[in-house]
């Protein structure tokens, strides 16, 4: 399955950034980079993991930290180089990470953690790879009424050879707040934190998603069941892993 990712991803490197970058896509990006930043230390040495095109990795170096990008295709890091020399940028896999323990301040992770099989690998990685106090930070979609229908719509697209990001029969896993919060704990992460964020979806009509973008921030604050992605963050203790 992981090939399959990477092969998918390799096909889609050149108009992924059409989808995230552009547009209704450029500011949902931005919007979940913002909920993740919140929840990162400013400035360190930042490991992102599924790192893409490094479109977070690039906005964490303008805020001044350092970066390396990790992704599973080689052809998203070719993009991502090309986007921001000024990070490092490696092939390789999130549940196998090619990195000395306890030498990142912060991890990050966006639009990727579904595609692990072994998310308790993925964050047990994560965890060993960073400093102690040093924190991870992940968006990915939640597992609600929204995301129910999605596998299969994923595998029809497939099966009509429907050519766009993310399309596919992946075996994607989505988690509720508290499903993310007992992985966190059991990778021994402290000072868990769960929230949901994302109302306007990208894919809504131009005038819906500029007024779902007004009322995003008070529909995240007062009515979170109604947005569909979980930011989830924890910090590595200080006498932990
Ligand atoms: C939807 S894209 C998100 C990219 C980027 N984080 C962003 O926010 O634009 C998912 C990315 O996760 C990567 N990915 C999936 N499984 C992975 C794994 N096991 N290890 C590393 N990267 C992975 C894919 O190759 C792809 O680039």
């Amino acid at each position: 399955m992981t090939e399959k990712v990477q092969r998918h991803y390799d096909e889609m490197a050149e108009v992924y950034d059409r989808r995230y970058d552009r547009g209704q896509g450029r500011s949902y990006h931005e919007h979940i980079s913002e909920q993740v930043m919140d929840w990162l230390p400013p400035g360190g040495r930042l490991l992102d993991i599924g790192c893409g095109t490094g479109l977070f990795v690039e906005r964490y170096c303008e805020r001044g930290g350092k970066a390396v990008g990790l992704d599973l295709s080689p052809k998203m890091i070719e993009r991502a180089r090309d986007r921001c020399a000024s990070a490092e940028w490696t092939v390789g896999t999130g549940d196998s990470l090619p990195f000395r323990d306890d030498i990142f301040d912060a991890a990050s992770s966006l639009l990727a953690f579904s595609y692990f099989r072994d998310p308790d690998r993925m964050l047990a990685e994560a965890i060993r790879v960073l400093r102690p106090g040093g924190r991870l930070t992940l968006c990915t979609l939640g597992r609600n009424f929204f995301t129910a229908g999605l596998p299969a719509i994923h595998t029809l697209g497939e099966l009509a050879h429907v050519r766009q990001v993310g399309m596919g029969s992946f075996g994607e896993r989505y988690y509720s707040e508290r499903q993310m919060t007992e992985l966190f704990a059991r990778a021994g992460f402290a000072d868990v934190r769960v929230r949901r964020c994302s109302f306007a979806h990208l894919n809504l009509a131009p005038p819906v998603y500029r007024l779902a973008r007004k009322v995003e921030p008070i529909v995240e604050r007062r009515l979170p069941y109604l947005a569909y992605n979980l930011v989830a963050s924890g910090k590595k203790p200080h006498d932990g892993r």
